[in-house]
């Protein structure tokens, strides 16, 4: 079989975009077929259909990828028996016309496979930061674009709202502008919450979605009420990324949660945040916090167990724990030698990476 002409020269990953009603009536004459022979000689004019032209709305295409899509096909087609053939096109037919998704979030369980950008591994590897549109890295301690990408694609619907309590340089709300949700995004700084403002505002909206700013300390911030003044609910999402304690400085604030005298002090301070979100978040939905360790005093200090068993005497259980690589920072690439001796010298491991502490809000 060859497939048709204007499909030549596909990628494996590109979508192709083909008329729903034609498809699944010609697969249902392949179904209808009366022995393995018809069936295939059927499944080759499918496999040549060429892309749906011209104006067609969202549900009258069914978007396929074309390395699965023919996969999908050569399995049909390579069948030994009528049966089986007929078992995997009943399932193919299924996979467009049902829709099943998990209660939070948009993704089609009936086409489970065509979802291979979602990580479902706890160990992320992230090469290259994503720097697209408003995305970049000017902000020293922000985190990758990929990391409330995947958060919010796995954990909430178009249209629901996310909540992230630490902006910074709002990677999360241009992010969720890109996805269609809405997003509420609180910040201790009065000059960053402005400009992180103004940044999100550059980026494009092509959903048409709500981008809220506010300056606030959220460790003392009354949630309910900031929700109500923008008349949101609920919030269906929480992706929190928090000082490292005081890895950075980011201000002189002392609700700063960088400027926290001690362990304690901070682990106390984002506590008092996380039961701040917990009475606002949707019943059953999930919070991420994305958090690295620290060293201090020829110790380890663990920030990501420790403020991990806090929000767990809260009303929360444990869904994951995803170890991410850290990028090394300029200043350490500069002195990777030093780093490397002291180690050595020091009896310990130079950090290459932190956490995302996945939770699900109890009923
Ligand atoms: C690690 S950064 C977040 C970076 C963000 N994820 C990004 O990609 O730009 C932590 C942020 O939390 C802010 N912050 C610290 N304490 C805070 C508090 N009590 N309330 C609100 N924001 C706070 C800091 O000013 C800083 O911008």
């Amino acid at each position: 079989m060859t497939p048709s002409a204007e499909l030549i020269g596909q990628s494996v990953d590109s979508a192709l975009a083909l008329p729903k009603q034609r498809l699944c009536q010609m697969l249902q004459g392949c179904l209808d077929s009366l022995t393995i022979e018809e069936l295939r000689t059927r499944l080759l004019l499918v496999k040549e259909m060429g892309p749906a032209r011209g104006s067609w709305s969202a549900a009258e295409v069914v978007t396929v990828r074309f390395g699965l899509w023919h996969e999908q096909l050569r399995q049909i087609r390579e069948s030994r028996s009528l049966e089986r053939a007929r078992h995997y096109l009943k399932r193919l037919l299924r996979s467009f016309e049902e829709v099943k998704t998990p209660s939070f979030s948009d993704i089609n369980l009936c086409r489970w496979q065509e979802y291979d950008d979602l990580w479902t591994d706890s160990l992320w590897n992230i090469e290259r930061r994503d720097r697209s549109g408003q995305h970049s890295s000017h902000y020293w301690g922000n985190f990758v674009p990929q990391i409330p990408h995947q958060l919010m694609r796995r954990f909430s619907k178009a249209g629901e709202w996310v909540l992230d309590p630490f902006l910074g340089s709002g990677t999360t709300l241009i992010e969720a502008r890109r996805l269609g949700r809405n997003a509420l995004g609180v910040e201790l700084q009065e000059s960053v919450a402005q400009e992180t403002w103004a940044r999100v505002q550059r980026e494009d909206n092509p959903h048409k979605v709500q981008s809220v700013v506010r300056q606030a300390d959220s460790s003392s911030v009354d949630f309910r009420s900031l929700l109500d003044q923008h008349q949101i609910p609920n919030v269906q999402l929480a992706i929190l990324h928090p000082p490292y304690h005081d890895i950075i400085r980011f201000s002189d604030q002392p609700e700063c949660l960088s400027n926290q005298a001690d362990v304690d002090a901070f682990v106390d301070g984002f506590t008092r945040v996380v039961a701040g979100v917990e009475k606002v978040l949707q019943k059953k939905r999930f919070l991420a916090v994305v958090i690295g360790d620290k060293y201090a005093g020829s110790e380890w200090v663990p920030l990501g167990f420790l403020t991990m068993q806090r929000i767990l005497g809260l009303n929360f259980s444990l869904k994951s724990i995803i170890v991410k690589n850290f990028e090394e920072t300029l200043g350490k690439r500069s002195q990777r030698e030093l780093w490397r001796y002291r180690a050595l010298a020091g009896g310990f491991y130079v950090f290459k990476h932190e956490y995302v502490f996945l939770f699900q809000k109890k009923g």
